[in-house]
């Protein structure tokens, strides 16, 4: 058996093979944003199917602006805690772990339960068309500039969602500052137009990703996994590039460890495609030459290139996306040698909800 599918220690957590699955969102938490059985239906399946560990999709961290969608499900409240405390055990009775990644939309803004518009960092929409998959809205709106006072309460919304996470029972958080949600906008020149200690510099730009890092390490204790998502591009825009290139990225990376993150997950267009401004490295493997970090590489791993994969980056976890949507048992399927199917994206028509593919599911089983 491959090297893929040996049992592996990833920061402090015991994983029965390498493949972690990718997070993705579903909106289909109750309107509250608990979550429910459905959910704990799915993620247990995904654990049946052989994911190690399974991180989940992104989840909102305070009653203020964090939320971006509707029927995301949170962090934020005791009713959300229980809930997830169903899923986390079942994942567990399954033999994975399981990590929650922490999001908050910023100006990615599509529907929100507390307030009906979205604070970013400048006053800058993202290009593009709001995600047709996760709500009906036909324009992205202009933002409201975040004061100081948004920010820290920003910050401090992480570090209780990361408190709520642990009393969950998650095994770890992961930080969501990719694909353009609000620590990416805060790294990205398009989203983030500051003059002041939050902008400018890629070292102000660091500062939000910096202090998040930090005050949701203090929140859970050193012994406790945390690390966070990277990105260059985001939802509306796969083109975007750091200006700072290779050196760039690298300093992001030395900066959220040093932070007191302990593992990153980079999520490149594909794991070994060069996209960096000036370099023929993905992000994944600027990543992998940074000491003191577990990591996670993510982008078109399939059934085909998995090995490769596996062997470029020792020790490193596979995060899986589409191809665990069309195959929830994707790992266990390579183990037996069986067909994996591609994703057909009617699965997640109209919107993306875990009750749309079923009616999918029950549609190519008649
Ligand atoms: C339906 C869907 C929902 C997603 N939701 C999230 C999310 O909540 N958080 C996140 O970091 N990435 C999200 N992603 C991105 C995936 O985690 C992954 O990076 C992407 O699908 C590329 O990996 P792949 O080539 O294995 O599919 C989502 C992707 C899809 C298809």
């Amino acid at each position: 058996m491959s090297d893929v599918m040996q049992s592996v220690r990833f920061s402090s957590l015991d994983l029965p093979n390498r493949f972690a699955l990718a997070p993705m969102t579903r909106t289909s938490a109750e309107p509250d944003g608990t979550p429910n059985d459905l959910m704990a239906e799915q993620y247990e399946g995904y654990a049946r199917g052989g994911f190690g560990l399974i991180i989940t999709e992104g989840t909102y961290t305070d009653n203020l602006a964090s939320q971006g969608y509707a029927n995301q499900p949170g962090l934020t409240n005791d009713a959300q805690v229980a809930g997830w405390r169903r899923i986390v055990e079942r994942v567990h009775q399954a033999g994975s772990k399981i990590v929650a990644q922490l999001m908050h939309a910023g100006a990615q803004f599509q529907a929100n339960r507390f307030q009906d518009h979205p604070l970013a960092p400048s006053a800058v929409a993202p290009k593009g068309a709001p995600l047709g998959l996760y709500g009906d809205q036909a324009a992205w709106q202009v933002p409201t500039i975040m004061t100081d006072d948004d920010i820290r309460a920003a910050i401090d919304g992480f570090a209780k969602a990361a408190s709520n996470a642990k009393r969950a029972g998650f095994d770890g958080i992961e930080i969501h500052g990719a694909n353009g949600y609000l620590l990416n906008q805060f790294l990205s020149t398009h989203f983030n137009r500051r003059e002041d200690t939050w902008g400018g510099s890629l070292e102000n730009r660091l500062r939000f990703v910096v202090e998040v890092v930090r005050s949701v390490r203090a929140a859970v204790g050193d012994d406790f996994p945390v690390g966070i998502r990277l990105s260059q591009a985001t939802v509306t825009d796969p083109d975007y590039q750091l200006p700072e290139g290779e050196a760039g990225f690298r300093r992001i990376v030395e900066a959220v460890r040093d932070a007191g993150a302990d593992f990153v997950h980079t999520t490149d267009g594909a794991v070994d495609r060069p996209h960096l401004v000036d370099s023929d490295q993905s992000l994944a493997s600027v990543a992998a030459g940074v000491d003191g970090l577990a990591l996670i590489v993510n982008g078109g791993i399939d059934e085909t290139n998995h090995m490769d994969i596996a062997a470029r980056f020792p020790g490193a976890l596979l995060a899986v996306g589409k191809k665990a949507l069309a195959n929830p048992d994707f790992v266990q399927r390579l183990k037996d040698g069986k067909e994996i199917a591609d994703l057909d994206f009617a699965m997640l028509q109209p919107k993306a909800t875990l009750s749309n593919e079923r009616a999918w599911r029950a549609r190519q089983g008649a």
